[in-house]
């Protein structure tokens, strides 16, 4: 069994010694399967104890920070956290009278996770599905676009760099899970999320937007885009929040196949004593 404290000093010394002699160490690092012992960064609350929020809420920041830091099985799979580089992004929507846009975006890079606020962290008892309350104050992404379409009524067809840069967001983040057992543990199966965002500005530019008839023009209409930005993220807002569901969505679908539900709920019910014909642990 893997003694996770050890593994993940042996991990920093191991890239301490890569940042020195400057070589590719990666294929050096192990990655597990899932942990078997709780990882010293976390603490485990108890949901049929009293102050659980409070408790998982401080959980769930830890999990965050160590991800910041760096997971190495997180890591090997998703490269870093803050800045993220995520794969790429094809929007096609129709039929909207603010925005109709068909869009392919590349070299998408996501920054601003690692000031990620856990603000509540609440789980059901009845389901063990969560409802987080995430702050960031703030998330930029930055991508190389093909966009045709119209956003508020203007007919874009070009390609380019952009950027859309949010402040003070936040992010109500409904995450549906169902538990599973493995090795005499329990884990969440992470099998949907859905995110509700508000923030207090949008800025954003598109180079390149009229595929370069008028840099006049291109100017006036980023310039539009900004002045109106609450308009500008209604006609984007699928586009937006499809990313960030998509970034929170692998992440955590990862990271709940790789650490024990238990090591989060110490007393969470198995999967049968929660689906299962015994209904005892299922009435909160
Ligand atoms: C996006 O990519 C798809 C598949 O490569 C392509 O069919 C589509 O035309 C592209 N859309 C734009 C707006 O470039
Ligand atoms: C966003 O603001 C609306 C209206 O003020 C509110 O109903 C909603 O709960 C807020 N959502 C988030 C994620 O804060
Ligand atoms: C997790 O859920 C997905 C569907 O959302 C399913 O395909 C997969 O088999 C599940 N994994 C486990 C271990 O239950
Ligand atoms: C039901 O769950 C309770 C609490 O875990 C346990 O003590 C009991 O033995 C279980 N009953 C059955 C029939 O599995």
């Amino acid at each position: 069994m893997l003694q996770s404290d050890k593994r993940f000093s042996s991990l920093y010394k191991i890239a301490f010694l890569c940042g020195l002699i400057a070589v590719n160490c990666v294929n050096e690092v192990k990655s597990v399967e899932f942990y078997a012992e709780k990882p010293a960064f976390l603490p485990s609350c108890k949901i049929y104890q009293p102050g659980f929020t409070k408790c998982s809420t401080n959980s769930v920041q830890k999990l965050i920070d160590q991800l910041v830091i760096g997971i190495p099985e997180v890591v090997e799979e998703f490269g870093p956290f803050d800045p993220m580089h995520v794969h790429d992004i094809y929007f096609k929507q129709d039929g909207n009278d603010v925005a109709r846009i068909h869009a392919n975006l590349s070299d998408v890079i996501v920054k601003g996770f690692s000031k990620t606020n856990i603000k509540e962290s609440r789980v059901s008892k009845r389901d063990f599905n969560w409802i987080t309350k995430i702050f960031l104050p703030k998330m930029r992404m930055d991508a190389v676009y093909k966009m045709e379409g119209q956003i508020l009524l203007i007919p874009l067809r070009g390609s380019g760099k952009m950027f859309i840069e949010i402040d003070n967001l936040d992010i109500t983040l409904y995450t549906k899970t169902r538990l599973y057992e493995k090795a005499g543990f329990t884990f969440d199966n992470v099998t949907a999320v859905r995110v509700d965002l508000n923030m207090t500005r949008v800025r954003t530019n598109f180079e390149n937007i009229f595929n370069g008839h008028s840099k006049e023009v291109e100017r006036s209409t980023n310039e539009f885009f900004n002045e109106n930005w609450r308009d500008f993220y209604e006609a984007l807002k699928p586009i937006i929040t499809e990313t960030v569901e998509t970034i929170l969505y692998d992440v955590m679908h990862k990271v709940f196949n790789l650490i024990p539900a238990n090591f989060f709920v110490e007393d969470i019910p198995t999967s049968e004593q929660l689906y299962g014909t015994n209904k005892s642990l299922t009435v909160a």
